[in-house]
């Protein structure tokens, strides 16, 4: 999106990140989580949560049934309102990353260009992470009932019933939530983690 603001002038920050990521004892940066609703992202961003502030990390959920209560409340489902919801996250996460935080992202983010666009803002410390397990999979957990109503017809453009689901075609980190317990996939993760936000 362009900038439509004139005679604005952007101002450094006198703290580098770099001495941001002294104090905290590790870098900052974004775990992108992706996938279908049910695949599992906000359970593992909010458990990852816990354990790495449990250890002393500086990380931050943003989840999109919470960012969309706030932050997006004017944005609804239609393709529009998704990529406009996925530029401001990026936007965000970008920012969070700037002060040095390990942002945990769970956000549906179905299509392909608005999570590229999500990488280009936040830069190289953006990790994209598809959580993988199938349709049906997810429908039979429907854990908010919201499957069934998707196909009962109440809710109109629900991800992959009445709107489509672009897997990533090359994500950092695969994540076979349909295999792998809760515990293994956290597990996993804290590993990642560890090693690519490593001082
Ligand atoms: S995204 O497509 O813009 O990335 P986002 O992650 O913010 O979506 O929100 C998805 C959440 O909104 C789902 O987990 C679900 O609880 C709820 N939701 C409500 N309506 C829809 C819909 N039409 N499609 C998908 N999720 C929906």
């Amino acid at each position: 999106m362009g900038i439509k603001s004139r005679n604005i002038t952007a101002v450094p920050h006198r703290v580098k990140v770099q001495e941001r990521w002294r104090v905290n004892n590790h870098k900052g940066g974004v775990l992108w989580f992706t996938g279908l609703s049910g695949s599992g992202k906000t359970t593992l961003a909010f458990e990852l949560e816990k354990i790495l502030f449990s250890e002393g990390y500086h990380a931050y959920v943003l989840d999109g049934d919470n960012i969309r209560q706030g932050l997006s409340s004017d944005l609804g489902f239609n393709h529009e309102d998704r990529t406009e919801n996925i530029r401001r996250i990026g936007e965000v996460a970008a920012l969070f990353t700037g002060a040095g935080t390990i942002v945990l992202s769970a956000f549906i983010s179905p299509y392909r260009s608005d999570r590229s666009l999500a990488r280009k803002a936040v830069g190289e410390s953006f990790h994209e992470i598809y959580l993988s397990a199938n349709l049906g999979i997810c429908e039979a957990r429907d854990t908010k009932g919201l499957y069934k109503k998707a196909h009962n017809g109440e809710i109109p453009n629900f991800t992959g019933v009445s709107a489509p689901y672009e897997c990533p075609t090359s994500p950092d980190l695969t994540i076979d939530t349909e295999n792998l317990s809760i515990e293994d996939s956290t597990t996993f993760l804290m590993h990642y983690i560890k090693r690519v936000f490593k001082m």
